[in-house]
């Protein structure tokens, strides 16, 4: 029975192995952490990370070809090919701060593999990483001194999948990428790796490249999807100062077959674990290669997002008499889109602080988002989601409430700014009579019927949508 081995039990490890299980019954998958909690929720009833078709997946495999603990030495000794799924944030101080990547826990990972193995092995490359990460961890496998006579392949593998989609994702990919060295042992392990996913992804859609070739798609990737909202939301600015709608737009554009439909949702930012990171990432590889201006290019991606988030903030306050201070502004999502748990680098996290920063109250729904992570997310900057134990400093002024009705009673304003579903669906006639007036809702993901919501008496912003009088006569943003 090939064995497999996962470290690293987060959003990108958990679920893509969750599907190898359930896919290749003859395959034994075991997941390991670091993380003890993380791990014993796994073991649990209430996984740790919210994923629609994920606990069904669990459960049908958990305990039969997949299992999940902290005993990583032992599990790694025993596969045939690991999967290396660990964070690596954006670094936060010493060379390439804010932007190269950090690869601590990737070292460790690796260094742990050397000092464990005792046979052969294929290393995969899950999370993202930089160009030529592979030839850094083949460096730290091979020269290790319990490494004599072990040879060790390592494989880019990068994964494609969205969250909230993620099972949808791995059992039906677009495509699967496989990046190795092209000797004779790395196209046998490429071929390996390949024959696991051919248990049920159609030969076709398994693309082999070199490694750097995989190491960089995956960076390119993201880059080019972040560059795409980047651009719709620039877009959105000029169709406010001008009277154009960014939906219509952005359908034009859509229809156009070269441009194609996904990806132009105007919004109130883009955010994620990925794409400002990746972008970062890319950057900072384009600046040690001296190439700046195609580094300042990327750059502006994330300059436009910041811009969308700070001109959404400036919106609120300018349109409520040009202050928040002592107002209660009800949050309606805090998750860095639908459907997931997930609020690394949302744009809620900005949009609240920005708000804070001019003293309003902020009550704050979200149907999945726990208020210990959103407490978290407030107040300090740049910490993992559950690295830490909770501030004792709460943010005072914030409360986390359990509906959207409870979060906008006696409120003067309302922010969307995650889509949910259940949002479009809420009794805004009831919300509007239990609101200070003038009431304000500003969609930050444009879900909300405009002309439903003027008729109820709401004074309504909307990304990217002609602006009413209200809005228009209001001091002119920066
Ligand atoms: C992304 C990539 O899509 C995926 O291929 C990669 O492997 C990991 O990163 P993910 O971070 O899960 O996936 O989310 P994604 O669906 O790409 O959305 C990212 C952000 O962009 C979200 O904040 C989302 O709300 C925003 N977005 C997306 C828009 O603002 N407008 C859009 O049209 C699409
Ligand atoms: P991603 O979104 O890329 O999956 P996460 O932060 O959700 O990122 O998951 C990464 C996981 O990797 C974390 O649970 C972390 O505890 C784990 N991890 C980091 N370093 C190691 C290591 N050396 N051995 C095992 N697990 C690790």
């Amino acid at each position: 029975m090939v064995k497999i081995c996962g470290i690293g039990a987060g959003y990108v490890g958990g679920p893509t192995m969750a599907v190898i299980a359930l896919k290749c019954p003859s395959i034994e998958v075991a997941v390991v952490d670091i993380s003890h909690s993380r791990i014993s929720a796994w073991n649990s009833n209430k996984l740790p990370i919210y994923e629609p078709g994920l606990e069904q997946v669990v459960n049908q495999c958990r305990g039969k070809n997949l299992l999940f603990s902290t005993n990583v030495e032992k599990h790694v000794h025993e596969a045939d090919i690991i999967f290396v799924s660990v964070n690596t944030p954006t670094k936060i101080r010493g060379l390439g701060a804010g932007k190269a990547a950090d690869l601590t826990y990737w070292e460790s990972a690796a260094r742990m593999i050397a000092d464990v193995s005792r046979c052969n092995k294929v290393v995969v490359e899950k999370s993202t990483v930089p160009v030529r990460t592979a030839e850094a961890i083949e460096k730290i496998l091979c020269h290790n001194t319990n490494s004599k006579g072990i040879k060790y392949q390592i494989l880019s593998n990068p994964e494609f999948l969205s969250e909230g989609t993620a099972i949808q994702d791995l059992l039906n990919p677009d495509r699967v990428l496989i990046g190795g060295n092209q000797c004779p042992e790395g196209l046998e392990a490429i071929q390996k790796l390949k024959a696991i996913y051919a248990h049920w992804v159609p030969e076709d859609r398994i693309i082999t490249t070199n490694l750097w070739s995989a190491e960089l798609s995956k960076l390119a990737d993201n880059a080019f999807l972040a560059q795409r909202i980047s651009s719709i939301n620039a877009m959105s600015a000029l169709c406010e100062a001008t009277g154009a709608e960014v939906s219509q737009v952005s359908h034009a554009l859509s229809k156009n077959t070269k441009i194609g439909p996904k990806f132009l949702n105007a919004s109130v930012g883009f955010g994620g674990s990925c794409f400002q990171k990746d972008i970062l990432n890319l950057v900072y590889i384009c600046e040690s290669n001296g190439l700046t201006e195609v580094a300042n290019y990327w750059k502006q991606v994330i300059k436009v997002n910041d811009y969308q988030k700070s001109r959404f903030v400036k919106r609120v306050v300018t349109s409520m008499f040009n202050t928040v201070s002592g107002k209660k502004i009800a949050i309606l999502g805090f998750a860095f889109k639908k459907d997931t748990s997930d609020t690394r680098k949302t744009p809620a996290i900005d949009v609240c602080k920005g708000l804070l920063g001019d003293n309003a109250c902020l009550t704050i729904y979200d149907p999945c988002v726990t208020e210990e992570q959103i407490q978290k997310d407030l107040s300090m900057d740049g910490v993992e989601w559950d690295q830490q134990p909770m501030s004792s400093t709460m943010v005072k002024q914030v409360s986390v409430v359990g509906d959207a009705y409870e979060a906008t009673k006696e409120a003067h304003g309302i922010c969307i700014l995650t889509e949910w579903d259940e949002f479009k669906n809420i009794d805004y006639q009831r919300v509007y009579d239990n609101m200070h007036k003038p009431a304000f809702v500003f969609d930050g993901r444009n879900i909300l019927n405009v002309d439903k919501l003027r008729e109820i008496g709401f004074i309504v912003y909307s990304i990217g949508r002609p602006l009413e009088q209200w809005l228009k006569n209001m001091p002119q943003q920066a």
